[in-house]
């Protein structure tokens, strides 16, 4: 480590978290947080992050312990520190097992301990007792992890082809199933149920659309259809989590909100989120099936569809939603991460490698977003991008 090197580093961070402070806007704190993270990897030996690194799957293993353990509500209403038989006792467990998990939870940032085997919550511990940040873990641990440990044998099996099969996808070759991952998880009302909540809570965060995309003068100047017709189809939409969210920012947008998803989803949808009272319609749908039954709208949304599949398969879904699609009125909004040409985040790479396991799918640049769209008879109108965040919107019609 040159001392010269850390100086420097330490620098940036001074400056970078001056900036943040006097301009706290997203970028500013990301720009920050990556300078901390320059810092703190420049002060870590390498065999040391190697071998943490290699480790970390233990971390999550203990999130998904102490959640079974239902440690992570009870420590969140805390007010004083908890001692560890008090934990111990929710399930009950072996105060020595609990205390084992506690140790790594706190190294790791989940619980804090100021006196010996005793716990304080944390803003991580306070968030595992959401609901989507449950599911984000579990549907992560319990359905992804065992395709992820096969990837190496899979892709020697394949030759090291880049996976374009959504039946053979690591998923696939780890469980020995021969639907794609959805149709899976339609069969496995649990896992179904994790993924759900994962889809929910992966909005983390991050903005809604609606917070920041120019609905007002993009999307409603101009549909001028009124309250019967459609207005904004969320295909692939999970439970309906981004209508409602555009429900309740939105408000006088005039115009039917209509959820899209397969039927399964769509009925286990209405058991998590009331869609009915809010007005919003859900129809069971299957893209690569059918054609798109809502014919006209002003908008068809797509949010983390197109990275689930390679591009054949997303031109077939572009195939059966054009003939429904208005010239000169209907536009196709995906929100998406847009890959830079160069240096992407970890979470970009990191979702990039899930989707790939999962469904055969891929993260995309803008480069790769405008030959696919262009191939299946669409033109890009705009790559829309937020200051701070990867995910964009890309916005399309008909070419
Ligand atoms: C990655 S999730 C995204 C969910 C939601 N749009 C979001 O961003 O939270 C992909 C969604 O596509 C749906 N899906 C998969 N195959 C489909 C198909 N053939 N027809 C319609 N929806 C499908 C899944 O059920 C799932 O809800």
């Amino acid at each position: 480590m040159d001392p010269k090197a850390i100086q420097k580093l330490l620098e940036d961070v001074q400056t970078s978290l001056n900036t943040y402070q006097s301009n706290p806007t997203e970028t500013s704190r990301v720009e920050a947080q990556e300078k901390a993270l320059n810092l703190s990897r420049a002060l870590e030996r390498p065999r040391d992050a190697i071998l943490k690194i290699s480790y970390s799957p233990t971390i999550v293993m203990a999130i998904k312990v102490a959640h079974d353990l239902n440690v992570f509500p009870t420590l969140a209403k805390a007010t004083s520190p908890v001692p560890l038989n008090d934990l111990a006792a929710l399930k009950p467990a072996d105060p020595l097992l609990v205390e084992r998990m506690m140790r790594l939870l706190v190294a790791n940032g989940f619980a804090e301990e100021p006196f010996p085997c005793e716990y304080l919550p944390t803003a991580l511990s306070k968030e595992m007792t959401q609901r989507t940040s449950i599911g984000v873990v579990e549907s992560i641990f319990l359905e992804f992890f065992p395709a992820i440990q096969k990837v190496p044998e899979y892709l020697e099996v394949i030759g090291y082809k880049n996976p374009e099969d959504p039946l053979f996808a690591a998923l696939q070759y780890a469980n020995n199933i021969k639907q794609d991952g959805f149709a899976w998880l339609c069969e496995n009302p649990a896992a179904l149920s994790r993924f759900n909540a994962f889809m929910e809570g992966q909005r983390a965060d991050r903005a809604h659309w609606a917070d920041w995309f120019p609905i007002k003068d993009h999307i409603l100047t101009g549909a001028h259809k009124g309250a019967d017709a459609p207005l904004l189809v969320d295909i692939g939409g999970g439970r309906g989590h981004d209508l409602l969210g555009f429900k309740q920012r939105v408000p006088e947008a005039q115009g039917k909100l209509v959820l899209e998803d397969l039927p399964k989803v769509i009925e286990e949808g209405r058991t998590a989120l009331d869609l009915e009272s809010e007005g919003i319609e859900s129809v069971g749908y299957d893209f690569f099936a059918e054609e798109q039954p809502v014919k006209g709208s002003r908008v068809y949304y797509f949010r983390n569809i197109f990275h689930d599949w390679s591009d054949d398969k997303a031109r077939l879904i572009i195939k059966n939603l054009i003939p429904a699609m208005e010239r000169g009125y209907s536009k196709v909004l995906m929100e998406e991460y847009i890959l830079p040409d160069k240096n992407a985040r970890s979470l970009e790479g990191m979702t990039d490698i899930a989707v790939m396991v999962f469904c055969s799918g891929l993260e995309r640049t803008r480069q790769r977003f405008t030959n696919l769209l262009e191939s299946a008879g669409l033109k890009v109108n705009k790559f829309w991008t937020r200051e701070g965040d990867g995910q964009g919107i890309i916005e399309a019609e008909l070419a």
